[in-house]
């Protein structure tokens, strides 16, 4: 398996402060939500994607917490970014609400309507809880999102066919929670599994997800000496970028938006545009 990354814009000025200035922009500069979110496109190469897969593209937009941090101007500009990227496929990986019933108009209306030729598909994530779990669900589909809550699709291309599952947040109160039989099937689809906290990512391993998209961490959200070392590590070694186990991928995003407090400290905020190729194992990371 191997996984590249890089990010492909970025404002012009800190490229001017030198290597050194533009490390200590990146790691000090606080309140950076108000700018963008860069796009961070991801290549993924897997020996078992379908032939007919390669080259496929995903935006993965996780964390937006649509709320009193992310308003509707910024919403918007978000949306335009995922627009312009004109990926295959769009998913949603969770948090999209912060955690007013409101939030849900906000994101409904932001994002009502966005399409891509292969399906827009949401999950749920420990935020959209605080909302509520049927708003929530219900946002998404407002928004003509398909939502997949411990629920899966064959999404096909080109004559083949892989599945797609998403499984409920792990801090969902019971009897919800993650299901991942989602992903039993005797067919030997490619698994492609959303699954918002990355931690999960050894119970996916465990019932076949050849790759899992995650995000739930925000790269760590305040990390002022490096994402290895935020706060975010104490629940999940998985905070930022791609992981390899043996032949499963995971990809955990940095995200859109921010909980909690309206701060990211050497994090920047992303949307992820992933492209799946076929191929050979290759080095790891
Ligand atoms: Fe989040």
């Amino acid at each position: 398996m191997h996984a590249v990354t890089y990010i492909t814009r970025h404002r012009r000025w800190p490229a001017r402060l030198g290597w050194g200035g533009e490390g200590l922009y990146s790691r000090f500069r606080w309140h950076r939500e108000r700018s963008l979110p860069l796009v961070r496109r991801v290549l993924l190469v897997h020996p078992r994607l379908p032939e007919a897969f390669d080259g496929l593209t995903v935006a993965q937009v996780s964390d937006v917490h649509a709320g009193q941090f992310m308003t509707p101007d910024r919403l918007e500009k978000v949306r335009a970014l995922v627009c312009r990227l004109a990926p295959d496929m769009i998913v949603f990986t969770g948090d999209q609400l912060d955690r007013r019933p409101v939030d849900a108009e906000l994101f409904v209306q932001a994002f009502a309507g966005l399409s891509a030729p292969l399906g827009v598909y949401g999950i749920l994530g420990n935020h959209d809880y605080l909302a509520g779990r049927e708003l929530a669900v219900a946002a998404l589909e407002a928004a003509g999102i398909t939502p997949l809550v411990n629920e899966a699709a064959l999404v096909q291309r080109r004559g083949a066919s892989l599945l797609l599952a998403g499984v409920d947040d792990l801090d969902a109160p019971r009897p919800f929670g993650p299901d991942f039989s989602v992903l039993q099937t005797d067919n030997g689809f490619f698994k492609l599994l959303l699954c918002h906290q990355p931690r999960l990512w050894p119970e996916a391993i465990r019932h076949g997800a050849d790759l899992t998209l995650s995000g739930h961490t925000h790269g760590g959200q305040i990390s002022p000496i490096g994402e290895r070392f935020s706060v975010a590590r104490l629940a999940t070694r998985f905070v930022a970028g791609a992981y390899v186990s043996g032949s499963h991928l995971l990809y955990v995003s940095r995200g859109v938006g921010v909980g909690a407090v309206p701060l990211r400290v050497g994090t920047l905020p992303e949307v992820d545009l992933i492209t799946l190729h076929r191929g050979q194992p290759a080095a790891s990371l």
